[in-house]
């Protein structure tokens, strides 16, 4: 393996690897903030969690030596000086996480970033390029859509104030609480530049582990795209009002929902569609609803398909309120069009892994990342590594530690190739 630096003294020049129980203390200590009695984590965006984890990777971050920095939508950026000034090779993710969250989504990107530091200051290697490591605010999307929102604004994709003024589930604003917990940076969003940034994160979906590959080289992020539907029918006695007379809100939001499904499975390849979140009013078991409110998912690789699923979508939203006159409102939360990521990037992660005896694949990333909006502002690339049964988004989600070890010093080869 070649890992020599021009700037390693030459009796130093062994390869370089990361620690991997030192990666492991860290993901084990950020996950004890806000964890859940199942053994999860739940550090929703902008919470007293996610202020408490944020601290402690700042901490974690200065105690590096790292420059950090907080930026007016709090995302944190930490730097590491290069031999030269330019633009930093970032690396990084997010530190939140959805209600029912695991260890490793998003925190592994951040803290394995951590950890290539941790390796390069044990070595007193100094790169030609400057590092930075970041966590992007609000990825997830969870409490404040859209998702990935931090670095949205980063790269220069939706104003700080409309960011800001975001209201979320609980109907606090982004603004508010990024105060409240001591996040509303004074830097300008969007500094510093970037030469090229790199995310490790885990793959959350079934197909490496499947497989038997231990490296994914992704290749972009299919398109999302995130709808509230609101239905507002009658509420009325559910014994005595006869079908044909019914505006029932909760028939009309059920028919939505199995409509989806069904659209996923008849358009096939790599359509995907998901009623998250429904809920009912008066939500009685012998009250017709009078006020539903749901959410749809729809995600595909391919742009076209996409509209195609949200026309089919809304059409059928339209018609079927219609049909059981009940008004419908729809308001999107998130739309994103698929992201290709830079193929020099994906080609070198292949090559990295092979000259590792790492087996790598190619493979299209099913969840959204703050690295789909970095590809707006220069060169960017994922790698992923296994998640065990291919479950995320879940307090059971599982990387093993071989794996978080190869996907870190793949990390850490492709940052010393990038910042020399
Ligand atoms: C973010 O994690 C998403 O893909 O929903
Ligand atoms: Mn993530
Ligand atoms: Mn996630």
């Amino acid at each position: 393996m070649n890992c020599q630096l021009m700037s390693v003294p030459k009796e130093t020049t062994q390869p370089l690897y990361i620690d991997e129980r030192r990666l492991q203390d860290r993901l084990r200590s950020l996950a004890e903030i806000g964890a859940t009695p199942d053994g999860g984590v739940c550090r929703l965006a902008l919470t007293d969690a996610d202020k408490n984890g944020r601290d402690l990777v700042v901490r974690w971050m200065r105690e590096l030596g790292l420059d950090v920095s907080i930026d007016a939508i709090g995302n944190v950026i930490a730097i590491r000086r290069g031999l030269e000034a330019g633009l930093p090779v970032m690396t990084g993710s997010h530190i939140d996480t959805v209600r029912t969250g695991g260890h490793y989504d998003g925190n592994l990107g951040v803290l394995a970033g951590l950890e290539v530091i941790a390796s390069l200051n044990d070595r007193a290697v100094v790169t030609r390029r400057p590092l930075a490591v970041a966590f992007f605010t609000n990825e997830e999307g969870a409490r404040f859509q859209p998702d990935m929102m931090g670095s949205l604004v980063y790269v220069g994709g939706m104003p700080l104030e409309q960011a800001l003024a975001t209201r979320g589930i609980d109907a606090c604003t982004i603004g508010e609480e990024l105060a409240r917990i001591g996040y509303a940076g004074s830097k300008r969003v969007g500094m510093p530049a970037v030469h090229a940034y790199v995310e490790l994160h885990v793959e959350q979906g079934p197909v490496l582990e499947a497989e038997g590959f231990v490296i994914g080289a992704v290749e972009g992020v299919q398109g999302i795209s995130w709808t509230e539907f609101g239905i507002n029918g009658q509420s009325n006695h559910a014994g005595t009002t006869p079908m044909r007379l019914r505006r029932d809100a909760g028939y009309v939001a059920a028919e939505i929902a199995t409509f989806a499904r069904r659209l996923a499975r008849e358009m096939g390849g790599n359509q995907v569609a998901t009623v998250g979140s429904l809920s009912l009013s008066p939500n009685l078991v012998n009250v017709i609803a009078n006020r539903a409110t749901m959410t749809v998912d729809l995600r595909n690789t391919d742009e076209q398909a996409l509209r195609e699923a949200e026309e089919r979508l809304f059409a059928f939203a339209r018609d079927t309120a219609a049909a059981e006159g009940v008004e419908l409102t729809q308001r999107s939360l998130a739309r994103f069009a698929p992201v290709d990521f830079a193929p020099e990037l994906v080609q070198r992660i292949e090559a990295i892994a092979r000259d590792m005896d790492l087996p790598v694949r190619r493979l299209p990333s099913g969840a959204g990342h703050d690295a789909q909006m970095l590809a707006r502002i220069c060169p960017a690339c994922m790698i992923f590594v296994p998640s065990a049964g291919g479950i995320s988004h879940n307090v059971k989600e599982y990387t093993a530690p071989a794996d978080l070890r190869a996907g870190a010093n793949v990390l850490l080869r492709l940052m010393l190739e990038l910042a020399e």
